[in-house]
């Protein structure tokens, strides 16, 4: 309790450890919330929490509340299915994939990630997990980060296509990204002509919290 009323006056880190993926992990009091952040990036319940909540509302609470299965590429500390569970009500079942086990120990132990009774964790590679599953979702929500940097497959046809193939219809992908040099910014706009607009559309809302972007993708059938 001294912690949580003390961060309001200076940030109080409770943990950190070094990571392979994220560089390290820390979990910090902030303003009286719980954080995890990676070397240079807030991984969950900062911006990053405010960033995903925006997406989803742009989407609409009601018809998310509305879906059968929804897929979480990238968990760290699991704040978008914290904002799907507890703000949007959402009780079917959620798939979260995660490559790091240490950033799982952390969600559970720090923000009680397996408290969450619709929610299954699958540790492996976004890449992987995607390449490999048949299971369709009515949105996909992609938000893979090390550290600052977004690993290159996220921007490759082969699995642009494959999320695609997963979505049920009507379907949605909400994808985070960061702008941080011009590199990046042509990267998503080659990333949205991968989509065909008689059969998808795109919103994308950018500036958010100054660095990201956000790439909605709408099935239209
Ligand atoms: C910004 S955090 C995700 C935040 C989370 N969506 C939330 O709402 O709190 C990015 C996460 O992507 C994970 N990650 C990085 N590369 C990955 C990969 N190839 N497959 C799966 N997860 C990956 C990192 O370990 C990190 O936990």
């Amino acid at each position: 309790m001294f912690k949580k009323l003390f961060s309001y006056i200076i940030p109080l880190n409770i943990l950190k450890q070094k990571s392979t993926i994220s560089q390290t992990l820390e979990v910090t009091w902030t303003n009286g919330k719980l954080v995890l952040d990676s070397n240079n990036a807030n991984y969950s319940y900062g911006s990053l929490q405010r960033i995903l909540r925006k997406g989803l509302k742009v989407i609409g609470f009601e018809k998310i509340q509305a879906m059968k299965k929804i897929l979480v590429l990238g968990v760290a500390g699991g704040s978008v299915i914290k904002t799907l569970v507890d703000e949007i009500n959402f009780e079917a079942k959620i798939t979260g994939v995660e490559i790091d086990t240490a950033v799982i120990e952390i969600a559970n132990e720090y923000f009680h990630l397996n408290e969450i009774k619709n929610l299954e964790i699958i540790i492996d590679d976004a890449f992987e997990f995607v390449s490999k599953t048949n299971d369709q979702y009515d949105l996909i929500i992609i938000d893979i980060f090390q550290d600052t940097k977004m690993p290159d497959f996220l921007f490759e046809k082969k699995f642009i296509e494959k999320t695609c193939s997963l979505l049920n219809s009507k379907g949605f992908i909400l994808f985070n990204t960061m702008i941080l040099n011009k590199n990046q910014r042509q990267l998503n706009s080659d990333y949205i002509k991968n989509f065909d607009s008689n059969k998808y559309t795109i919103i994308q809302l950018n500036k958010m919290e100054e660095t990201n972007e956000l790439i909605i993708v709408e099935s239209k059938f």
